[in-house]
């Protein structure tokens, strides 16, 4: 039996598939919590055979019941927090948005603090939204104080909480905020555009990106396996890093994919308009605490992006 077992909440969503992912290859048998009906995201990124190594629970992440009895039937000694909703999706209902994003935060945080006996660490999602535009590039990562989103600003709350349940409690946690996540499995939200571009080129088709500038692409397995180790270092504090990813134009992601995918050269466009984020964020505290981290290149995502896709067709 492994040595731990960690739980990922969101487990259903382009990063819970591939933090399931990184704790299988780290050996876990891991414990995935989503409202559950839609696993098409795991039948992308996992085997049938390492899909059969996971335990899913259906629940509400704002059930405390539900998550408390999940982390005690399965034993779990860490936990990976990543349900939420996107930015669209909070826009769209920011109530329930304010529910899943902030109670269902402060759910989990409780639920750790009344297992501390055995719950050894606690890694959760914040977002490269809890900055705006104005902040400067790179954006140091002290930063991000006046998020121009609602689901920004739950972000920034969730960091908040988790430092007070550290002062106040000993609920030790790391923070990741990614930026542009790209890879197999991500397909909804503000910034998708490039992955949904990376679908279509795998089956040879066009299609139009809905912003454009330049920001950080983060490759989904790498922030994966961020989750995972952090989730595992998380013994002491309440730290907050960005994610170290690699700043790009939006030309040079069209260029990524054109090059991975030569028969859509000159079908892939872009709209211009910057994200509400600065360009680039520094990145260097979070190699300090989970190790040395090598981000996948552009190139080499892109191209195994749009590779997995082929297979998975
Ligand atoms: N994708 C990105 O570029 C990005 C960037 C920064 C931060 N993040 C954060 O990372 C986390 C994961 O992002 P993702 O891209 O995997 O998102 P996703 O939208 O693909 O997945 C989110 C998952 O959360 C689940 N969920 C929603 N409400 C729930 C609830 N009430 N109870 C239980 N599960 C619920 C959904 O069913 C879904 O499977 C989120 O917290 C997101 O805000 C993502």
């Amino acid at each position: 039996m492994p040595e731990g077992r960690t739980l990922v909440t969101g487990a259903l969503g382009c990063l819970g598939a591939w933090t399931l992912k990184a704790l299988l290859d780290l050996g876990e048998e891991p414990v995935g919590y989503d409202l559950g009906s839609d696993y098409a995201r795991l039948q992308l990124v996992l085997t049938a055979d390492e899909r059969g190594r996971v335990t899913l629970v259906e629940g509400d992440v704002t059930d405390a019941a539900a998550v408390g009895a999940a982390l005690d039937e399965h034993g779990v000694t860490n936990v990976v927090h990543l349900a939420a909703l996107q930015v669209p999706f909070v826009r769209a209902d920011p109530e329930r948005g304010a529910r899943v994003n902030v109670h269902g935060t402060v759910v989990v945080l409780e639920a750790v603090k009344a297992r501390l006996n055995r719950i050894r660490g606690l890694a959760y999602a914040s977002s490269t939204a809890v900055y705006n535009a104005s902040d400067s590039s790179p954006a140091p990562e002290s930063g991000g104080t006046e998020p121009s989103t609602l689901y920004g600003v739950f972000k920034l709350a969730n960091e908040g909480t988790a430092r007070v349940y550290w002062m106040d409690d000993d609920v030790a946690s790391i923070g990741i905020r990614p930026y542009v996540v790209y890879g197999p499995g991500r397909d909804q939200g503000l910034t998708s555009g490039p992955s949904v571009a990376m679908a279509a080129a795998a089956r040879g088709d066009g299609s139009t990106i809905a912003y454009g500038g330049t920001a950080q692409y983060d490759y989904a397995p790498d922030v994966g396996r961020a989750f995972a180790l952090a989730a595992r270092a998380a013994s002491e504090g309440a730290h907050v890093s960005n994610f170290p990813g690699v700043p790009a134009t939006m030309r040079e992601v069209v260029d990524a994919i054109e090059a991975a995918a030569p028969t859509v050269a000159g079908k892939v466009f872009w709209e211009e308009g910057q994200l509400p984020f600065p360009e680039a964020l520094e990145g260097r505290h979070l190699e300090r605490l989970i190790g040395p981290m090598t981000p996948t290149s552009l190139a080499d995502g892109v191209r195994a992006t749009i590779d997995h896709f082929r297979r998975t067709a």
